[in-house]
């Protein structure tokens, strides 16, 4: 019985743990979009933050203007991803092409709602910063 009640604490433990590897988004996303929020926050939230916002280490977070589709692309991600720099290992063995598609299109949507984007059909907007 003893042997038993020690299993149950140690996969309680396993389990926690598997848990707290890969941080959990906030966010409720459309269908479109759930299979690559779900890559961002097994392979890249560790760093970036949960729902991409960054965290208190040197890796930015993206829903910033300096990771709009303007300012960085979507083949400047992939190179990223694909290439690392001098502090971000490459994530090339982690993910695969097409869910680094799906990655930057998640990246995308969450930048697009939180209403970064500055509508430039609107002239009122001309002279805000
Ligand atoms: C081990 C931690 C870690 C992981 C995992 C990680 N990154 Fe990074 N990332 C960093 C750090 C640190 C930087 C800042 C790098 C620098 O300043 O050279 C960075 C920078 C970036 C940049 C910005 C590059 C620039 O020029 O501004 C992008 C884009 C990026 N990461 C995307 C991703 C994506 C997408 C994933 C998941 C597939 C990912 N990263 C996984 C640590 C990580």
């Amino acid at each position: 019985m003893k042997r038993y009640q020690v299993l149950i604490m140690l996969l309680t433990i396993i389990l926690f743990l598997a848990n707290s590897c890969a941080p959990k988004p906030t966010k409720k996303v459309p269908i479109e979009f759930e299979s690559g929020q779900k890559y961002f926050h097994r392979v890249c939230a560790n760093c970036h933050g949960v729902d991409a916002l960054g965290k208190n280490t040197r890796a930015p977070g993206f829903i910033d203007l300096e990771y709009l589709p303007e300012n960085f692309s979507d083949e400047e991600f992939y190179q990223q991803i694909i290439e690392g720099s001098k502090k971000m290992p490459s994530q090339r063995n982690k993910v695969s092409d097409p869910e680094i598609k799906e990655i930057i299109k998640y990246l995308r949507y969450s930048q697009k709602i939180a209403d970064l984007i500055v509508e430039d059909d609107d002239p009122d907007n001309e002279d805000e910063e």
